[in-house]
Formats: structure tokens, C-alpha cells, sequence
């Protein structure tokens, strides 16, 4: 059976860009592939974080995947942290890729563009993400596009290895969907929705409430020319508000785009199939939120199944590597 790896940060709840990129066809691949995906804590710790934060956001970023369709009956959810192989196997894959690779890393170069303090984790990031990876012999890794770099690297990382000491890792490749793969700011449509960037009114929380989103949409950045075509170089703006479209109804944007003439009904059809799309996720979160004991053993659960698997392949990267057996 196929087996699948991704991760989210615990940094801030769920947005639209994770949902219609990643976590949407996480959903769908539990129920046809053996899929692994644990929230990932100790990438989250890479920029400060204020003191028991962390262990907060986890439980509630769980909460939400879980209430976004994560069912733990069907794949494996768990905490990066619990399974302590992957802080070691990350080591052993610092030790296998060079400063240059990380420095050409665009996360690394945006993210530390908007850091006082650049922290050394910030910038190995993508060790502790092939480790995430490589630990399960993934086939797959399912994300949005602004993650294939990282998978590249990791693919690069496990040749390395292999080709240094003994074939020990599988080589995974990246799956990118078709629509949603990049969610645009709704304020600045040629940035990522992303909740690192201090922008409330151009990024959809999946906890936003149905005025907000309505609201948010409405006020989305266009342009002034007023025809409706699906152009993200000329037109960013539209663009993205056919890509959300297209995204929560299934249709490809250019086909979208053949149905208005006009933004107005473009904006109110776009908010009213995120507010449905909304709608089942945020009731389901709320009864997850009533039972954080409930969460937690579900996790334990999973960090166990994780376990078997990460340690399994830890021992045989210590083997080949050739690391005295103690
Ligand atoms: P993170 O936590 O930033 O995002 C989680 C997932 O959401 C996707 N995504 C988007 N997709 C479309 N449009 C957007 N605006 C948008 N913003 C985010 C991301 O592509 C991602 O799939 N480094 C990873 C976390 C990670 C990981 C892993 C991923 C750690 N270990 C192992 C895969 C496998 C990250 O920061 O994702």
C-alpha cells in the first residue's frame, strides 16, 4: 500500500490556503494509503515561542484536523515530539546536507527576513523535515506548492545517504493538487495566505465566522479593469478568488471564470461556498474542543503506531551508517 507523509505547524489555527492545499487531499488519501501526519511541533519552535504556547496550539491544531476530516481510524495522527526519532534522525541528516543547499532554501530566506533572532533550527529546518519524511518510507507527500522545494531536498538528501554509506531511505516525491495548490493573500494577492504573515483581513481562518469571511472576501484586492479572467500574473487578485472557487466547487478556475462578467457576483458566490464549506468543519471542532482528554488519547494512540515504524527505520539508518550497536 501506498504510504503517505505530511506535516503541519502548530503555529496559529488552520487557514484556507492549508485546508485547499494540504489537508483537503490528506482527507481523501487516509482512506486509500496507509498516511502518517503529525503536527509538527518542533519545526514550530524553530522562531521563539511564548512559554507553554506550544503545547496549547498542538492539542487545538489537532482539534482542528481532526474536525477538517482527519479521522484517526484511518491514518495516523500524531505529535512530531512524541516520537523522539526524529529529533535523531534529524542529526543524521544534518550531517548529510551541505550549508549551501540550506541557504538556498526560500522558506529559510523568507522566514529569517522576518526574524529578529535567526535560530540555527531555522535554518537545519529542512533536516527535521526529511527526518519527518524519511522515517517513514514515504511513496508521497502531499502539500501545497510552496513545499516542493523542501521535498526536493529531502529527496536529494536520502540519494546522499544512500549513495554515501548503504541504500536506506526510499525516495518520496511530492503531490501537488491541481486547484488550491496556493491560496493567495486576499489583501495582497501576489503573497501566500500564510499565518505567519500579520495579515487578519487578507487570510481565512477555518474558525472565522460566516459575517467575517463574507466580509473578507468581499474586501478582497482586484483591479480596476473589471473583466473576469483567470490571469495570476496580470490579474493576482481575481485570479485567486476563481482559484477559492474553483477549489471549493471542484471546477478548474478558467472554467469558473466563464460564469461572470462581473467581481461583485464573483465575491458573493466565492463567500457563500466558503461559508458552506466552513460550516461542518467549525461544529465538528467545537465538540473536539469540549474533549481535549478525548484528543489526547487519540494521539497517544498514534504516537505509538508512529513509533513502531520511525524506530524501525532509525535502527537501520544507525546500522548501515555503521554507528557502534550499543
Ligand atoms: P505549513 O505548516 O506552513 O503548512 C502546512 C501545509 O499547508 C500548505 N499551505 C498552503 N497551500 C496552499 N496555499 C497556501 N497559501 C498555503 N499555505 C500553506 C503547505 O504547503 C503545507 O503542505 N515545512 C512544512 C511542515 C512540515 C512538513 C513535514 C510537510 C514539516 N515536516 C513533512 C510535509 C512533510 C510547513 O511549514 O508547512
Amino acid at each position: 500500500m501506498t504510504r503517505v507523509l505530511s506535516g503541519i505547524q502548530p503555529s496559529g489555527d488552520l487557514h484556507l490556503g492549508n485546508y485547499l492545499g494540504a489537508i483537503r487531499v490528506w482527507a481523501q488519501l487516509q482512506h486509500t494509503t496507509d498516511a502518517f501526519y503529525p503536527v509538527v511541533d518542533l519545526h514550530a519552535v524553530t522562531v521563539p515561542q511564548k512559554p507553554g504556547a506550544i503545547g496549547t496550539a498542538t492539542l487545538r491544531m489537532s482539534q482542528m484536523l481532526m474536525a477538517a476530516g482527519l479521522d484517526p481510524d484511518a491514518c495516523t495522527i500524531f505529535v512530531q515530539s512524541h516520537v523522539h526519532q526524529h529529533s535523531e534522525c534529524a542529526w543524521l541528516l544534518e550531517c548529510t546536507v551541505s550549508f549551501g543547499e540550506l541557504s538556498r532554501m526560500t522558506q529559510f530566506k523568507d522566514k529569517s527576513d522576518r526574524q529578529e533572532f535567526i535560530s540555527a533550527g531555522l535554518f537545519t529546518y529542512p533536516a527535521l523535515q526529511a527526518a519527518d519524511i524519511l522515517l517513514y518510507d514515504a511513496d508521497e507527500v502531499p502539500v501545497g506548492d510552496d513545499q516542493r522545494q523542501h521535498i526536493e531536498l529531502t529527496r536529494d538528501i536520502a540519494e546522499r545517504f544512500n549513495s554515501r554509506y548503504v541504500p536506506t531511505f526510499k525516495l518520496p516525491k511530492a503531490v501537488v493538487p491541481a486547484a488550491g495548490a496556493r491560496v493567495m493573500d486576499l489583501q495582497h494577492p501576489t503573497n501566500k495566505m500564510s499565518k505567519s504573515l500579520d495579515s487578519p483581513r487578507g487570510t481565512i481562518d477555518l474558525l472565522d465566522d460566516p459575517a467575517d469571511v463574507t466580509r473578507k472576501i468581499k474586501s478582497a484586492v482586484t483591479d480596476s479593469d473589471g473583466e473576469v479572467r483567470y490571469d495570476i500574473a496580470a490579474k493576482p487578485g481575481v485570479s485567486n478568488l476563481l482559484s477559492i472557487l474553483g477549489a471549493a466547487s471542484d471546477r478548474a478556475p478558467e472554467q469558473v471564470a466563464e460564469d461572470y462578467s462581473m467581481y461583485g457576483p464573483l465575491k458573493a458566490d466565492t463567500a457563500e461556498a466558503v461559508v458552506e464549506l466552513l460550516r461542518p468543519i467549525q461544529a465538528r471542532f467545537r465538540e473536539l474542543e469540549a474533549d481535549p482528554a478525548e484528543t489526547s488519547r487519540l494521539l497517544a494512540v498514534g504516537a505509538t503506531k508512529a513509533q513502531t515504524v520511525a524506530s524501525a527505520t532509525l535502527q537501520r539508518a544507525r546500522t548501515n551508517l555503521g554507528l557502534l550497536q550499543g
